[in-house]
């Protein structure tokens, strides 16, 4: 299944009219019409006002909210709710709440706070669920089902700890293949009975929080068995949902880049993707971009839903600033370019009170329509209408694959050595940057993803190696393609287990290279390498690669290994093996990525212009589109590379003829 089907960009977001009264639900929906809002995502958080007690549910709001949205031409995404607890339920069933990493039961307050092993808030859960669908399966505002809402957070109740013994037994049958899997021969940790296994935590195998573990075998498998354990609470509502619907699509809405679930284990499982996107602050502009890519790879490169963003400002940092005039439209036509078909905010009218009554919302408490974020929303409403359903469904061209492992970002960030400061998404980031920034398009994908469509593939702080992905590695390059792998890849199979062979591992002979030692160093620690052409500068570990077939493409300049190499490239059949064996510095990845990208004709046309991102979608009646996104607030003078036309302005640009982008500008070239 795909997004559902719709005519243009579904435009809105969060609405929860439920908190304000019924007169003002008219000058929301005449404030909607003006900015050309079409959809709504309703009941995140209505659970204690659809089931007020065990026993009783009542709809009449949300049937009102519904039936108003239906009759003013809107859709609605609708929300099972559960993510946050009615205190009639918390209170009767306290095994609903978790039980935190220190070992405490929590009581009732704030929200995502259930306890996914509690049978309490499965059958209460899947209750609501199945009700919701039943009454509005046939509505006909109904366009998606959102289930929950930013699943995430772990517990660690005794409930967890049963669940996670069988979940283990599931996964190993015996007893042996677990303390093989887990070397518990380490610290006489050896098990012999299933019950002496303790969820690891504060009071179990950890010090220094959920980082620091003395058995990672342990603490690797409590983290898959969370992301399960939430899953199997996703699966339960979708199954009850399709026991009523078995057309409406079904999502719930993902966090990007976030470390404590593996959404590639999730994604088989949703109709469509959506995330919720804000950026970390100064982020650069690559960074969601990343995350749009790593959500767009979770169905195999489908469309996905923009579910959430702030149209201003949020409101849980400490420091809140203001996109900037601009930065709204650059940053939802940004999602477009990577893939949404959605462009949903958080949310449609402020909450009066709470923690987030100064979140940014299109509708502030004042319910203006002359302020300028109302007046930036309605605007990008009409380029929406506009642009219609040119972008739906349309796919992106790459030939270049960022492998993304969340086994791999787990295992790199709770090992003891070689360095607590090599942090993955930072690394990955970097590579993902350089190719992003030279033009390319980039599809972020799971380690089990068929690599045959790329020429090259980067698989940065690889540091688990599973399964045959070697083999399918090795694949690439010997039919021509490039494959780049980094410091800290090859280290461990899929139990945290270090390969018994030199390192790489089964990265080895692709790359032609061996590493007996490795140096790690702090922050200030700079070592120059030079690259050849130019040098560029080393920080947190310096990996001593000896070729084994590889030549070298960069050098150390400094210490006992000054002139050894740094960065190797060896051929492997027709292509290539590439490794960085320290964490070079971004114009130091740029010259590397660029170097491969060139091999392959994958530079963009606009490779040279630093502020200007360029990205293709090809539509599914071929149309290809190319957006260009001034990230700069001042103009981009570009040259048009080709003949094309923008789908926002109409203007059409001859191959050859100057192109403005204005400052944060984007232009949609529909060039064939
Ligand atoms: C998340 C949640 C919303 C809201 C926003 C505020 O994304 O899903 O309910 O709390 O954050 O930024
Ligand atoms: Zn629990």
């Amino acid at each position: 299944m795909t997004p559902p089907r719709t005519p243009k960009v579904p435009y809105g977001g969060d609405y929860n009219p439920e908190q304000w009264p019924h007169e003002v639900w008219d000058e929301d929906h005449r404030l909607f019409t003006r900015a050309g809002i079409d959809t709504l995502t309703v009941g995140v958080f209505s659970w204690s006002l659809t089931q007020p007690a065990e026993d009783t549910y009542d709809f009449t709001i949300l049937d009102r909210v519904l039936d108003r949205a239906a009759a003013e031409g809107r859709q609605v995404c609708l929300a099972t709710g559960t993510a946050a607890l009615p205190p009639w339920l918390a209170k009767k069933y306290p095994e609903v709440n978790r039980t935190d990493f220190e070992g405490r039961r929590h009581r009732y307050g704030q929200r995502h706070t259930f306890c996914p092993s509690s049978p309490a808030y499965r059958r209460l859960s899947t209750a609501v669920a199945a009700r919701l669908a039943e009454r509005y399966a046939d509505h006909p505002a109904l366009l998606a089902w959102h289930i929950n809402n930013e699943y995430g957070g772990t517990c660690y109740c005794e409930l967890c700890a049963d669940a996670f013994r069988r979940w283990l037994r599931d996964r190993y049958a015996t007893l042996d293949a677990l303390n093989d899997a887990w070397c518990t021969a380490f610290w006489s940790h050896r098990y012999t009975d299933w019950d002496e296994i303790e969820p690891p935590n504060a009071l179990t195998e950890h010090w220094r929080g959920p980082d620091h573990t003395a058995f990672q075998g342990n603490t690797l498998d409590y983290f898959r068995f969370t992301t399960d354990a939430l899953l199997g609470c996703f699966l339960a509502e979708k199954e009850v949902i399709r026991a009523h619907d078995q057309d409406t699509p079904v999502t719930t809405n993902f966090m990007g880049m976030f470390r404590p679930l593996d959404y590639h284990r999730w994604a088989p499982h949703l109709d469509f993707a959506s995330w919720d996107s804000y950026p970390p602050l100064d982020a650069p502009p690559t960074w969601p971009a990343l995350a749009h890519d790593l959500m767009r790879g979770l169905k195999d490169g489908a469309p996905f839903w923009l579910m959430e963003q702030t149209p201003s400002t949020t409101a849980c940092r400490d420091v809140n600033p203001l996109r900037r005039p601009g930065e709204l439209r650059l940053a939802t036509f940004q999602a477009v370019a990577h893939g949404a078909d959605a462009a949903l905010y958080f949310q449609m009218r402020a909450s009066r009170g709470a923690c987030e009554k100064y979140h940014g919302a299109v509708i502030g408490h004042a319910g203006r329509d002359d302020t300028r974020v109302f007046r930036e929303v309605a605007d990008l409403g009409r380029e929406l209408e506009l642009l219609g359903g040119a972008t739906l469904g349309a796919r992106t061209p790459a030939r270049t694959a960022l492998v993304f492992d969340w086994d791999s970002w787990w295992a790199l960030e709770i090992s003891d050595g070689p360095s607590r400061l090599v942090r993955y998404q930072d690394t990955v980031h970097a590579y993902y940057r350089a190719a992003r920034e030279a033009g390319a398009d980039v599809d972020v994908i799971p380690q089990t993803a068929d690599l045959t469509p790329y020429d090259v593939v980067l698989a940065p702080v690889l540091h688990m190696v599973k399964g045959d992905l070697a083999d399918r590695l090795e694949a690439v390059a010997a039919r021509g393609g490039t494959v780049l792998s980094t410091f800290l890849s090859g280290r461990v199979d899929a139990h945290d287990r270090a390969f018994l062979a030199d390192v790489p591992g089964p990265l080895a002979p692709l790359l032609g290279i061996r590493v007996d030692e490795w140096d790690s160093r702090p922050q200030d620690v700079v070592q120059p390498v030079d690259l050849g052409e130019s040098s560029c500068a080393a920080r947190l570990v310096f990996e001593i690669v000896q070729p084994r077939g590889a030549e070298p493409v960069g050098t150390y300049g400094a210490d006992f290994y000054a002139g050894t190499p740094a960065v190797t490239r060896n051929r492997f059949g027709e292509g290539e093996g590439w490794y960085v064996a320290t964490a070079l510095d971004q114009p130091g990845v740029d010259q590397v990525v660029r170097r491969i990208l060139a091999r392959h004709d994958l530079l963009g046309p606009y490779a040279d212009h630093p502020s200007v991102e360029s990205a293709t979608r090809v539509a599914p009646d071929g149309t290809r589109l190319l957006f260009l996104l001034n990230h700069a607030p001042e103009p981009a003078r570009l040259t048009a590379h080709a003949t094309a036309t923008d789908l926002l302005t109409g203007k059409r640009v001859d191959q050859g003829e100057p192109l403005t982008l204005d400052p944060l500008g984007t232009v949609i070239l529909r060039t064939q």
